[in-house]
């Protein structure tokens, strides 16, 4: 899909990197060419992770910091620089998420989802976008969202109103940083198995059976197919794509089309009501 390393030269940062999708893009990235700082609440997430990227021959740095905090953001901003050299590409990835009847959250609970993702998000694109924006180097912010950013969904409350608020992020500083020749775009990835969402999400098997039903492609993603949109996105290959959205999910979002169920029946029974509605002519 990529020919030669397209992203060489570059210095990228990888919240929530050390493990999961962020894991999978570090690496990718990596192997197309870019030095890649990923950052973690907790450093020893970050540690087997950055052997493996060494293990490639990529160049890498384990940062811990809480996107939470502002202060501890602009430091690892401050960090990757000074080991990296200037920062030109972002991934918002770190995320919080757990399911839970809305009535049963306290408001601390929701906060908890909401700091990491949203003001995380704002943290690391404000202290990152202030930083290109000075080396006039120009870049690339990819936010990691979903597709019920737009859709919304029980049971998921706190995530679904933190991701609708990074998608509005996306496009506004789309349009407001295009000047400074910084590119905001998002993924919303349906399910992509990962430790830390399927013990959140999907707590068991028979939960499991049911999401991928859902799915028209009927199957979950592979870490690989996020990771490489991920890295045309950062790359100059997608230099005309500026505010957007890309959803990778199989399908699943549509699936709420009203009469998707009908995809479930046998096809006899759909030829019987095809019938009713035009009946065979007769010759
Ligand atoms: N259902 C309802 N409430 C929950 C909950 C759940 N499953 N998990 C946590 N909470 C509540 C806690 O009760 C607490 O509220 P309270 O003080 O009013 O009781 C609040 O959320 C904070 O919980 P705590 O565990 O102290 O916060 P934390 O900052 O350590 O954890 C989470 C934040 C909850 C988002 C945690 O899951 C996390 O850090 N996740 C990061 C990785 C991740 O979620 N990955 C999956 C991405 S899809």
């Amino acid at each position: 899909m990529f020919e030669g390393k397209p992203l060489a030269g570059q210095t990228a940062v990888i919240t929530g990197g050390g493990t999961g999708l962020g894991r999978s893009m570090a690496l990718r990235f990596a192997e197309l060419g870019a030095k890649v700082a990923i950052t973690s609440r907790k450093q020893e997430n970050l540690e087997a992770t950055l052997q493996e990227i060494t293990a490639l021959g990529g160049t890498g740095l384990a940062v811990g910091c809480d996107v939470r905090d502002y202060a501890q953001v602009e430091a690892m901003v401050k960090t990757v620089a000074d080991q990296l050299g200037p920062i030109q590409i972002l991934v918002n990835n770190a995320a919080g998420n757990f399911l839970a009847p809305s009535e049963m959250l306290s408001p601390n609970a929701f906060n908890s989802v909401v700091s990491i993702v949203l003001n995380g998000t704002f943290h690391c694109t404000s202290a990152v976008g202030k930083h290109m924006i000075a080396n006039e180097s120009g870049g690339r912010i990819l936010n990691i969202v979903t597709t019920y950013a737009w859709m919304g969904s029980a049971f998921v409350l706190p995530s679904a109103c933190a991701k609708a608020g990074v998608l509005a992020m996306t496009r506004s500083l789309a349009v407001e940083w295009g000047k400074y020749k910084i590119r905001v775009n998002a993924i919303a990835p349906g399910p992509f198995p990962t430790p830390g969402a399927w013990e959140r999400l999907m707590p068991d098997k028979a939960l499991e059976e049911e999401a991928k039903k859902r799915i028209p492609s009927g199957r979950f993603g592979e870490h690989i197919e996020l990771a490489n949109l991920a890295s045309y996105l950062v790359s100059n290959y997608s230099d005309y794509i500026n505010g957007e959205c890309v959803v990778i999910d199989g399908g699943e979002w549509l699936m709420g089309g009203e009469f998707n169920h009908l995809t479930t029946l046998p096809w006899e029974r759909l030829a019987e009501l095809a019938a009713k509605i035009r009946p065979p002519k007769k010759s």
